[in-house]
């Protein structure tokens, strides 16, 4: 099977990064049988200045048109508010309807307090409709914002989790270490004081994790407030977490603070039949252009964009080449406490390849 895919480096560090996970997706072994071409694509806040947007529909087409999945790195936002600039990422989501957004948050093997855990936000309603107004009232401005939540996409998201929540299980079926025993999912919402758009969001979670598909997969609930509290005290009970756009927006970046560095936590946008892998961090202009940036973030990404496309196996070496890197820890970027280049560290995964 040969796969295009689509490079979008943006700005800062990910122009450092996305070159790693382009390496380690042509190093992949040829028992893998996948093989790759790549299309180079622009996006960013240096591509709107060149041309005055972020988001060229070159490359929009191109993804959808050419494309069987994507690396995305990471895009600067301009620090005063700037006329005509939007996220391209966030773009990138509607217009390729990549609904889920699934962030894995995990330690390595003989970690002092294991993390092992998946966040599947919903990616398309909720608060982020961003629809919008203030008023003018007679005691000043009053704003508000729509949450809207629909029934269709929480059953959509709530599957997307207990596929995960099976497809992991299965990895750990064929012996790989793991903290958890069984595949676990956890609703999380805020329904007790938003009965109808959490409520909704729960009832339809539960209905779509209800079907014999998921007969295997354990559901639990959990109050979005109390969750935060639970993950930060004890992650290693949580296996698969679902969630509405904001709360897993939250609930994403909170989790990513339990393993270190930023420089380690991958993400994936994903639709049907359509996966963008994207670090978690963001440009990080503190570092750019020194050749130091973690590309462990980026290999992940590389990897879980291959499970969404349905490479499991392919998926499965880089993960194990790269905790295989951090578990011997003598090449390790400056992030982790080391002293690796960017390009140490992507040589040692490839020997590990
Ligand atoms: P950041 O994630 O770029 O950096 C935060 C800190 O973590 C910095 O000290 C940085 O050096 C370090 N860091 C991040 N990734 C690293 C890696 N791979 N290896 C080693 N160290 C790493 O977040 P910050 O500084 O808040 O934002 C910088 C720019 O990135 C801003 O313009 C922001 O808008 C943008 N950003 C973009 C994101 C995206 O494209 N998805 C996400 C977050 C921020
Ligand atoms: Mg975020």
């Amino acid at each position: 099977r040969t796969l295009r895919i689509g490079l979008i480096p943006g700005d800062g560090i990910g122009r450092e990064v996305i070159p790693a996970g382009r390496r380690v997706l042509e190093a992949l072994p040829l028992s893998t049988k996948l093989q790759f071409t790549f299309v180079d694509l622009d996006a960013g806040f240096d591509t709107f200045k060149r041309t005055g947007t972020a988001l060229p529909d070159k490359t929009v087409e191109t993804l959808n048109k050419e494309c069987d999945g994507a690396l995305f790195g990471a895009v600067s936002s301009p620090t005063v508010k700037t006329a005509g600039y939007s996220s391209p990422i966030v773009a990138l989501r509607k217009r390729l309807s990549l609904y889920a957004n699934v962030r894995p948050v995990k330690t390595v093997a003989a970690a002092r307090s294991p993390v092992d855990l998946v966040i599947v936000r919903e990616n398309t309603e909720d608060l982020y409709v961003k629809e919008e107004r203030t008023m003018e009232t007679a005691h000043g401005r009053v704003a508000e914002a729509i949450k809207r939540i629909s029934e269709r996409a929480s059953l959509n998201i709530a599957r997307v989790a207990g596929d995960l929540a099976l497809r992991r299980q299965r990895v750990r079926d064929t012996g790989a270490p793991s903290i958890h025993k069984r595949p676990l999912v956890t609703i999380t919402h805020k329904s007790n004081v938003l009965s109808q758009t959490d409520g909704l969001f729960r009832e339809a979670a539960r209905k779509a994790l209800a079907d014999a598909k998921f007969q295997a997969v354990s559901v639990e609930e959990q109050i979005v407030d109390s969750m935060v509290y639970k993950l930060f005290r004890q992650p290693a009970d949580y296996d698969v977490i679902v969630a509405p756009n904001l709360y897993g927006d939250i609930l994403s970046d909170g989790a990513a603070a339990l393993v270190g560095s930023l420089g380690l936590v991958p993400s994936a946008n994903v639709g049907d039949g359509f996966a963008i892998g994207e670090p978690c961090h963001g440009s990080a202009p503190d570092i750019e252009g020194r050749g130091i940036a973690n590309p462990i973030a980026t290999l992940r990404s590389a990897a879980l964009m291959l499970e969404f496309l349905g490479e499991e196996e392919a998926a499965a070496k880089i993960y194990a080449a790269v905790d295989a890197n951090l578990v011997e820890g003598r090449l390790l970027s400056p992030d982790m406490g080391g002293t690796a280049t960017t390009e140490a560290v992507v040589e040692d995964v490839l020997k590990r390849l």
